[in-house]
């Protein structure tokens, strides 16, 4: 890839369903002339996150939907190439908003948003996307301030297998929880409990899983970490206990069809539960939690697992693995080798 020319995934059309290649255009541009106060990173990684999803329909959202024509918002990390601002050098390790694109060009009000990571942290790059990022970030905020686990308590985590699930729940067993996973498929439960040493996991693929659910969860459910919503959150609602906590992290199952959830939350009232909506947004500056994620990850008390795709160009098919499962752990895309 030449240093003289960008290539961009814009949004060409809003997809109803599924992600197809015919909702993106892949354009070619000259890379402009940094401004000053500019910094142009070179993208490394892509962090493939159903939120992409989201930020592709036009509903009410918590930021703007991307626009026909734009380029594709996304979070990823890379190295900046040139910078013309004070606050970073060449060479420098960035977090952000970079987007489906082979560089962003960061104009100089945005370059506050940009996060500098650590030059030598030891962590390969994905897991600074995963475990040791806004994935394990989310997990960690969940279950520690909006709906806090305590030792003995039944915690159950739905897309468990997923990047978010798998780190909420093994820090529901470093809290002394008894984590109980939902996830699709026998091999995926099998990981939950084999793997990440969860205390059961259901396979909500199986025809019986709602009758599992109930064997796996014998006291009721104290905390539920909630990822997809719909039939599955009603399935774990309805298993609580009188007085229990949903954190509320997402509800991918109605991200592919216009965010249509036709929820009932008449159980909200006859259980007195708690549900609480967060956004990781509101979170990312805290560097502790970041420490205390890699500290676990040392010890090996935290498993990181990564999915790593190829090609800025497969962006739009790899992000329905999301929506297939067809991953583990965390799914990022790789856009260039970090030279
Ligand atoms: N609140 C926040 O700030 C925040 C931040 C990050 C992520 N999130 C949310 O956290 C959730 C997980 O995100 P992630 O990035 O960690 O993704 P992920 O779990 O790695 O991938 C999504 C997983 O969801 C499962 N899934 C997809 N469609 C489903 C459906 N219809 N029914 C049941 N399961 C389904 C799939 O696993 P199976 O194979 O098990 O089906 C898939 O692997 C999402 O809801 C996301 O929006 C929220």
């Amino acid at each position: 890839m030449s240093e003289t020319v960008n290539r961009q995934l814009r949004l060409k059309a809003r997809p109803d369903t599924r992600v197809g290649a015919e909702h993106f255009s892949l354009v070619e541009t000259p890379l402009p002339e940094l401004g000053e106060g500019e910094v142009r990173v070179r993208v490394l990684y892509l962090s493939m996150d159903p939120t992409n999803r989201v930020w592709m329909s036009d509903i009410p959202q918590y930021l703007p939907p991307v626009a026909i024509g734009e380029t594709m918002r996304a979070l990823g990390i890379g190295r900046v190439s040139a910078s013309r601002s004070d606050k970073f050098a060449v060479g420098d390790l960035v977090q952000g908003l970079v987007g489906w694109q082979d560089y962003a060009h960061v104009a100089a009000d945005e370059v506050p948003k940009l996060l500098k990571l650590p030059a030598e942290s030891g962590l390969p790059l994905p897991t600074l996307l995963g475990a040791c990022g806004m994935s394990g970030l989310t997990a960690y905020y969940g279950l520690t301030e909006i709906a806090p686990v305590q030792p003995g308590e039944t915690l159950v985590v739905s897309a468990a297998a997923g990047s978010v699930g798998s780190i909420a729940g093994q820090i529901g067993k470093i809290h002394g929880a008894r984590v109980v996973g939902i996830a699709g498929g026998e091999e995926k439960c099998r990981y939950l409990t084999g793997t990440l040493g969860f205390d059961a996991a259901v396979d909500y693929k199986a025809p019986d899983w709602k009758t599992a659910l109930k064997a796996a969860t014998p006291d009721g459910v104290h905390v539920n970490f909630e990822n997809v919503g719909g039939e599955v959150m009603r399935a774990v609602l309805s298993r609580m206990v009188i007085g229990g906590r949903v954190a509320l992290c997402g509800v991918i199952s109605n991200y592919n069809n216009g965010g249509r959830a036709g929820d009932d939350f008449g159980v909200l009232i006859s259980k007195r539960l708690t549900m609480r909506g967060f956004l990781i947004l509101d979170y990312r500056k805290n560097r502790e939690a970041v420490q205390q994620l890699a500290g676990w990850l040392r010890d090996g008390r935290l498993k990181a697992e990564e999915t790593v795709a190829e090609g800025l160009e497969n962006a739009p098919e790899v992000l329905n693995r999301l929506f297939d499962g067809s991953h583990r752990g965390k799914l990022v895309l790789r856009v260039a080798e970090d030279a």
